[in-house]
């Protein structure tokens, strides 16, 4: 048995590109301590166990190797500060929306559309509620979010005509606004910011603990395809990435997809449903001890996102009552599988 995994291990090492040496800024990173941060409206951060922030950044429709196949994807988890991929990663189900919802609420709600819903009453209570009963400071960025700060509610922004602005903004790849506890509390709206904001807040060293970015239509891929998706984090956030110690120092962050490209078979490929997904972590919350701490092979969905949280900052999983119960929280600071 040990063999035969080592074998694997190995055969997937070499088709993922192969032993490239650990990077420098492994170490350099891991030492660097977060010192009494704040979020943008000067909340103190709660320190958790594992790490100080969670970072995401959720990009759309692509299958892993059309992901990894593009060197930007290939390198990040190679060479950014204590990188892994997560080889064993799938989203919940097609189409976008309801794993937007799972990102925030550890199931789908067997929801199969992206058109506009209201999850409402107990329904509705996610991650942010326990992030904001516990004083944990929270913010969700989009691109091209037709206002500064707010809940928008339309699907996506108009023109003064009424058609839709294409490749913008759009309500389904932003999950916070179809959630009645936060779409009826201004408190709670005014964590919903255009991107923009995001860059003043990096700038200023003020980022929330639990940051949720969703780039527009192009820059995902969604309109575009897999090396459009590439360009755009090579070009706007490959440098935030790999060499920003406060982006980096206490933060575990998250790269991945919504859902895969292909849908064909889903819910009867047996398995997988069809639905593997690149997924990438880093920053100072991991360590890599040797080579293997560079893969991680657990089988984690989006519900593993707030089993995450919950373990950080509760020290247990299924706060929630939903998939948060059994879906494993992603390995820190070392690799589970080894
Ligand atoms: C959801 O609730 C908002 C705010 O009450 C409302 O404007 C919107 O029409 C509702 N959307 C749906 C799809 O029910
Ligand atoms: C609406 O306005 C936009 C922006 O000016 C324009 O590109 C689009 O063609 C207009 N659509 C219609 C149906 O008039
Ligand atoms: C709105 O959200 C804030 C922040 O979580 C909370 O303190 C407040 O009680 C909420 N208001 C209502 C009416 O639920
Ligand atoms: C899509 O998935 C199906 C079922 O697994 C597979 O037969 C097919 O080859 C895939 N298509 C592409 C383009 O990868
Ligand atoms: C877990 O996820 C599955 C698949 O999306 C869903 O059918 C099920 O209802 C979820 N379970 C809970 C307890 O939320
Ligand atoms: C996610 O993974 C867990 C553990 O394997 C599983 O129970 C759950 O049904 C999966 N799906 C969802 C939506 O969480």
């Amino acid at each position: 048995m040990k063999t035969s995994v080592a074998v694997v291990l190995t055969a997937l090492i070499s088709a993922l590109g192969g032993t490239s040496a650990l990077p420098a800024a492994s170490s350099a990173s891991k030492a660097i301590q977060t010192q009494s941060l704040t979020g943008p409206n000067g909340e103190p951060y709660v320190p958790g166990q594992f790490f100080d922030r969670f970072f995401m950044i959720i990009g759309e429709n692509m299958d892993f190797w059309d992901v990894e196949a593009q060197a930007t994807f290939a390198n990040l988890w190679k060479q950014a500060p204590n990188g892994r991929l997560l080889g064993n990663y799938y989203a919940i189900t097609h189409p976008s929306q309801p794993n937007y919802f799972a990102h925030i609420a550890a199931t789908s709600y067997g929801w199969n559309s992206d058109s506009p819903v209201n999850i409402t009453g107990s329904e509705s209570f996610t991650i942010i509620d326990l992030l904001e009963e516990k004083g944990i400071s929270w913010a969700g960025y989009a691109e091209d979010y037709p206002i500064t700060q707010g809940c928008y509610i339309p699907y996506a922004p108009e023109y003064a005509n009424g058609t839709e602005v294409p490749h913008s903004y759009v309500r389904k790849h932003f999950p916070f606004v179809s959630f009645e506890t936060i779409y009826t509390n201004k408190t709670r709206c005014n964590n919903l910011y255009n991107a923009e904001e995001f860059w003043k807040h990096l700038k200023e060293n003020k980022l929330p603990q639990f940051v949720y970015f969703t780039p527009n239509l192009l820059n995902d891929g969604h309109d575009t395809d897999a090396s459009y998706f590439a360009s755009y984090i090579q070009e706007t956030w490959i440098n935030t990435f790999y060499y920003n110690d406060y982006f980096n120092a206490g933060a575990l962050n998250y790269i991945s997809l919504d859902e895969s490209g292909n849908t064909t078979g889903f819910n009867t490929v047996p398995g997988d449903n069809n639905n593997h997904i690149y997924a990438a972590l880093w920053g100072g919350a991991l360590s890599n001890r040797n080579i293997y701490d560079k893969y991680d092979f657990n089988r984690y969905n989006h519900s593993s996102i707030a089993a995450t949280l919950e373990m950080n900052w509760w020290g247990e999983t299924g706060l929630l009552g939903r998939n948060d119960t059994y879906a494993p929280f992603f390995a820190v600071p070392n690799d589970g599988t080894n």
